[in-house]
């Protein structure tokens, strides 16, 4: 009979720009406050890239810091795959440029656009080629410079977002442990509530998309605000069943860090106690793809993280996409 793979995460990292946007910094830009943003959203500061730093350097600073916890060489990666809507450019890829910076010339590199989602949409990509024994040794990001496309005038959104990278190694093992299960889902016909339109095929840089604003990120907050409750609570109603894992058995719910009250509504249709549910928006806002890989990292680095285990995981996003992962360290 031929060897069972699982495939477990050994090594997490994070990286996030040095400087802090406060809401207070935020009340001297557009017309909000820090009572309106912190009981709306939960957030109390950001980390914004300068203007040296993109997706690619808080990405390879991440995945240092993940490839030193895991005790692994650049040799050892047999693949990049980088979570990210903020990629250095369209192409070549994120992963290419951080596969550049780390000298790893042996993998294979590629990019994923699943919005929030994308994280869990590569730990499923990962998953599977660890499973049919394709890959042991993969270098997975979620990184994001959400800033560089944030309307910097437009309240409803640009308070919402902040910048950051996280990274995990995953290998193969024969225990069954690791990733017990993912669960991923799309639905383009909302594709419209969350977008930049401009810089692709559809609109190319020009003098008149630029004059349109088009190349920020366009949201209708509200009507992505009800799907993404709807969304979480489905998709990690879901990945319960599929692993038969009960929601009293989580160790740690790790949501995507959208809305505290998305959060909330979360864990409360799960019947999830507070203090089981990771939340770090307050101090670093939406880092979209980033925000569960380095809420991995800030729980791993806690000494007593095999407690947190087993981990349910879940995120919607642009596209629509949404998904969950359930897994244990
Ligand atoms: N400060 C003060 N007032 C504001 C601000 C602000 N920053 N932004 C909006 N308002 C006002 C609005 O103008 C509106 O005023 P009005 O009633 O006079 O018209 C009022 O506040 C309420 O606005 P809503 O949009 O209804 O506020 P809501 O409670 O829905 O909160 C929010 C807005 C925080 C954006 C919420 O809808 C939300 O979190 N949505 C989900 C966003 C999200 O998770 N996006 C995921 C992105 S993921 C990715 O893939 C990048």
């Amino acid at each position: 009979m031929s060897e069972r793979y699982y495939a477990e995460i050994v090594g997490t990292g994070h990286a996030v720009p040095e400087r802090i946007l406060t809401n207070f910094d935020l009340e001297k830009m557009v017309d909000t406050s820090d009572e309106w943003i912190v009981s709306r959203t939960g957030i109390r500061e950001r980390h914004i890239a300068d203007e040296n730093t993109y997706a690619s350097t808080l990405g390879t600073k991440a995945a240092i810091s993940a490839m030193e916890m895991a005790g692994i060489g650049a040799d050892d990666l047999e693949l990049i795959l980088v979570a990210t809507v903020t990629p250095d450019m369209p192409f070549p890829s994120t992963a290419a440029i951080i596969q550049k910076n780390l000298n790893a010339p042996k993998t294979a590199v590629m990019d994923i656009s699943a919005g929030c989602t994308g994280f869990i949409y590569g730990l499923s990509i990962v998953d599977s080629y660890i499973k049919t024994g394709i890959f042991k040794t993969v270098l997975l990001l979620g990184v994001e410079v959400l800033s560089k496309i944030t309307d910097w005038t437009d309240r409803s959104t640009c308070i919402l977002f902040g910048d950051g990278a996280g990274a995990v190694i995953i290998r193969a093992t024969l225990e069954r442990k690791g990733i017990l299960g993912t669960y991923i889902k799309g639905d383009g016909r909302l594709g419209g509530l969350l977008m930049m339109p401009g810089g692709g095929s559809q609109n190319p840089a020009s003098k008149e998309s630029v004059d349109g604003r088009l190349h920020y990120l366009k949201m209708s907050g509200n009507e992505v605000f009800k799907f993404a409750v709807q969304a979480m609570g489905e998709a990690s109603t879901t990945i319960l069943e599929q692993t038969g894992l009960k929601a009293e058995e989580i160790g740690t719910l790790v949501p995507h860090q959208a809305n505290i009250r998305i959060i909330q509504a979360t864990a409360k249709r799960l019947h999830i106690p507070p203090e089981k549910v990771y939340v770090n928006i307050d101090r670093y806002g939406n880092t979209s793809s980033a925000s569960i890989p380095i809420a991995l990292d800030e729980i791993r680095s806690n000494g007593n993280y095999k407690a947190a285990s087993p981990l349910l995981l879940v995120a919607f996003g642009a596209g629509f996409t949404w998904g969950s992962a359930a897994i244990t360290w």
